[in-house]
């Protein structure tokens, strides 16, 4: 097989063709620039523009075979270890709803994480099938859900007779990652794919220290946002099947090609290519010094009072098997601010933009190839001004979570839910009516109450009182939980 991990075999295609200046007879109609606005050419440039092309261009996507778009996607598979690679423009959203069409060919019943992407409850909708949730382990002490065990797995797929698939999250935002290949062993022993939504985790393939790579051990779709850390563009993400033979490659490929537009971005297969070629060729060393500066970022702020971090210490706690450390989680309950709070804080100190913020902890990502690292600095010096304003909390490290009440009965499937006559009520008047939406309460961010569920009046009272606590809930309609959308039963 063609192996040459240095090649770009799809972004050299498409710069030769922005390069010979073609008659452009077919769209976009800025035609390579040409009719583009001039704050458009001045804020992405010329060639940005020369190269964006549409899908089936002779010589880019169609032509003799394998064409450069099917090299390019070899390349990512043999890169991964995939059996076969999909180019997504749709996000990591587009793998999960791809995933969810494609276990549908073979049954409607699926065990799936309950605190899986809101994308994953779209695959749900979209396919009809019925889950059953698996809860992964709370921290009750940081208010985070990590991820599934093995025996939990196991027994959610012994109560799903049928079931077609499983389906995990690994690693989590906050960089726990689950015993993949436990959890395929599991699966497989029970006769059903392992489905591993590993948005967080496309780097881990690229360096033995990291969590073992869901494909590696043993997963047989694997989602991937591909644009998080290993940084190709925004919007840009890969599936890849494994090789247990499982799923069909044809099946997966009618999927992809339901949830796709038939205009891909050119540019986004570009950069997956090209991000594809930085991770394969120099990740290794690029990962090295990312997670050497990325300790010593972690040890100047556990250094700070007030302050600690997530880190490998979380190893072998329930549902945390290995930690993944391109990531800074910054856990901020000795200080006398809660991560809302801080998140702002750390804004106006030095315009400091995290990527996510709870209640106790804060996360900082950061990427495979970034240079040097004057961010994490940054970063440092931004907690230690903020925790100088706000003071510490003594009393903050001790506080735990009280466990959420268990969920509803599914009445309905969530697509039947979804599609459903549904009807706005105030929130004293929904238990008992079957919800149209999803309540998560976050901290830390399970849902309560999926769409298909009965309400219950123990839930929604625990979703209030978070909220009354400073927490926030999503996927509500209304965000301050006056109201619910529910089903309308006869
Ligand atoms: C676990 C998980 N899966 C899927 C997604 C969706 O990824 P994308 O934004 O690439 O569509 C996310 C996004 O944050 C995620 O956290």
């Amino acid at each position: 097989m063609d192996n040459d991990q240095q090649e770009t075999p799809y972004l050299d295609a498409l710069r030769a063709y922005a390069d010979r200046h073609p008659a452009r007879l077919h769209v976009p109609g800025h035609k390579g620039g040409d009719g583009a606005d001039d704050a458009l050419i001045e804020a992405i440039g010329e060639l940005a523009l020369r190269m964006d092309v549409p899908a089936l261009t002779y010589g880019i996507d169609v032509g003799s075979d394998p064409t450069p778009f099917e090299r390019a996607q070899r390349l990512a598979a043999a890169a991964w270890g995939a059996k076969r690679a999909w180019f997504l423009i749709n996000g990591a959203s587009q793998g999960n709803l791809s995933a969810g069409l494609a276990l549908a060919h073979s049954g409607d019943r699926v065990v799936v994480q309950r605190n899986a992407h809101s994308s994953t409850i779209d695959a749900m909708v979209l396919s009809g099938m019925r889950p059953t949730f698996a809860a992964p382990e709370v921290d009750a002490e940081l208010g985070i859900a990590h991820c599934l065990t093995e025996q939990t797995l196991d027994r959610a797929l012994a109560e799903t007779p049928g079931a077609v698939g499983a389906w995990v999250i690994s690693p989590t935002y906050f960089g726990a990652a689950a015993n993949v290949r436990g959890l395929a062993e599991v699966a497989h022993a029970r006769g059903v794919p392992l489905v591993v939504d590993e948005a967080w985790g496309a780097h881990m393939a690229f360096h033995e220290a990291l969590p073992e790579h869901a494909l590696a051990a043993g997963a047989d779709l694997v989602i991937s946002s591909t644009h998080k850390i290993v940084g190709s563009l925004t919007q840009s993400a890969m599936l890849h099947l494994g090789h247990g033979g499982r799923i069909s490659a044809e099946v997966v490929d009618r999927a992809v090609t339901l949830t796709e537009s038939t205009s891909p971005n050119s540019l986004l297969f570009a950069s997956l290519d090209a991000q594809r070629r930085q991770a394969a060729v120099h990740g290794h060393e690029l990962l090295e010094r990312m997670m050497d500066a990325l300790a010593q970022a972690r040890a100047e702020i556990r250094a700070i009072e007030g302050l600690d971090v997530l880190d490998d210490r979380l190893t072998g706690r329930p549902g945390v098997y290995a930690y993944d450390p391109l990531r800074v989680a910054v856990d901020v309950r000795g200080i006398a601010a809660n991560g809302y709070e801080l998140a702002p804080l750390l804004r106006e100190i030095d315009d400091i933009n995290l990527e996510l913020y709870g209640q106790n902890v804060v996360v900082a990502v950061f990427g495979l190839g970034e240079r040097g690292l004057p961010e994490a600095q940054r970063l440092v010096n931004a907690l230690r001004v903020a925790v100088e304003r706000v003071g510490l909390d003594p009393e903050g490290s001790t506080a735990s979570f009280a466990p959420a009440p268990p969920w509803g009965e599914l009445a309905m499937t969530p697509r039947e839910a979804y599609l459903g006559a549904q009807e706005v009520v105030p929130a004293a008047q929904a238990a008992g009516r079957i919800a149209a939406e999803s309540l998560a309460s976050y901290p830390p961010g399970i849902p309560n109450v999926l769409p298909g569920e009965r309400l219950t009046a123990e839930t929604l009272s625990f979703v209030q009182r978070t909220l009354e606590m400073g927490g926030s809930v999503r996927g509500a309609s209304d965000r301050q939980l006056h109201t619910v959308r529910v089903v309308l039963e006869d």
